[in-house]
């Protein structure tokens, strides 16, 4: 029999246990209580490179503040991005505010019901449209994510790089089989999903589920694993080496130094521009420096970067983070211009309570919350 028609009749044997397992076992989640697209497709932008229990107060907050695609489409940026503050990537945010303006003009405010039309919207892939569109209208719609790829690569011993196209697409294609089984799964197993919107939401979300609480990257929990019989991963005893994902290109150093300037009582912050990693976020005034940069040149690279001579700085601390395949450490020093203006376009004076209301990058919030916490002048 070819390697397809088996994989299609283990993946009609898989489904059942997928939705029995999942009816009993799925967590409680807030967006798991509704059908409404809108809330589904937050709760789904908000998840990408997130974890749940970080996503669930951004998800509530922003659904009490924004509970529609019109609240959204008419949202300041300011709003959107003070809501997502903390979450990173935030072209995410940008996008489902152009996909509302997209779903008032083209779609008479209705969030669209076909998958074409919801991929078609900015900022979702066939990741999400497959999400959103099997979850809240439970349509046979494929999904593949970190999760899923970890619980098919073992279920199904898939060996191959699965970041190699060939691959991906047959990863693609196991998750369409196992949505499509579920889909004309029996009335009484069907009913088994029906306290959520049907069995092809149930049978992705089953795949998230087990990919997080069960089929774990380090230490699975196979002896509770609604799959372990069929799994060839348990039966070869390779789970910890799937998915296979290649050799991971090293990340690469680089070193920041961040000012804080203070001028009765306001320090100087500034707004990043249009087109860059985190663009329209706050920050403090900032320079890169080489690596191995000595403590001279990094004066200099200060006073070119304000534009004035500055007192010698001190050292508070280092906030190191990751961002893409970047590891930064953010110094940050406390500058006396001594009498000095920092030149025009550097950023411009704001109080701690001022800051507190901006939308900042993620290491810049947490300078911020550094430079409150150790007394600047509005906690003094
Ligand atoms: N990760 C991505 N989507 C999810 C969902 N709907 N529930 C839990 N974890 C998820």
């Amino acid at each position: 029999m070819r390697r397809g028609k088996l994989e299609t009749r283990k993946a009609a044997r898989l489904v059942p246990l997928l939705l029995n397992w999942f009816a009993a076992n799925a967590r409680d989640l807030p967006w798991r209580r509704t059908l409404d697209p809108y809330a589904i497709w937050v709760s789904e932008i908000m998840l990408q490179q997130t974890q749940v229990k970080t996503v669930i107060p951004y998800y509530e907050r922003w659904m009490r503040e924004l509970p529609t695609i019109e609240t959204l489409a008419n949202a300041s940026s300011h709003k959107i991005h003070k809501l997502w503050e903390g979450l990173g990537y935030y072209t995410r945010v940008r996008n489902m505010q152009r996909a509302a303006h997209t779903i008032a003009v083209e779609h008479g405010g209705q969030f669209p019901t076909s998958f074409e039309d919801v991929l078609a919207l900015p900022g979702i892939g066939r990741y999400t449209a497959g999400a959103v569109c099997s979850i809240a209208f439970n349509a046979p719609t494929p999904i593949l994510d970190g999760n899923v790829i970890r619980v098919l690569t073992r279920v199904f011993g898939i060996r191959a790089n699965v970041r190699e196209k060939n691959a991906n697409a047959a990863l693609w294609a196991l998750a369409d089989t196992l949505v499509t089984a579920a889909s004309r799964s029996s009335r009484s197993l069907a009913k088994i999903s029906s306290a959520l919107s049907g069995p092809c939401s149930a049978l992705n979300q089953a795949l998230m589920e087990l990919g997080a609480v069960v089929c774990t990257p380090r230490a699975p929990r196979c002896e509770v694993c609604p799959l372990r019989r069929q799994c060839v991963a348990r039966r070869e005893n390779c789970a910890e080496q799937l998915p296979n994902a290649g050799k991971r290109v090293a990340a690469t150093a680089r070193r920041f130094i961040a000012v804080l300037v203070e001028r009765n009582g306001e320090v100087l912050i500034r707004q990043r521009g249009e087109g860059v990693v985190n663009a329209h976020l706050w920050e403090f005034p900032n320079v890169e420096v080489p690596l191995g940069a000595a403590s001279q040149q990094v004066q200099s690279a200060v006073e070119k970067e304000l534009g004035c001579r500055a007192g010698t700085l001190t050292a508070l601390g280092t906030i190191r983070h990751t961002i893409t395949r970047y590891r930064i450490a953010l110094e940050i020093f406390r500058v006396e211009l001594n009498g000095e203006s920092p030149r025009p376009g550097c950023g411009i004076w704001k109080s701690a309570p001022a800051i507190e209301a901006l939308p900042l990058t993620s290491a810049h919030g947490r300078m911020a919350r550094k430079w409150m916490a150790s007394g600047s002048s509005s906690s003094s």
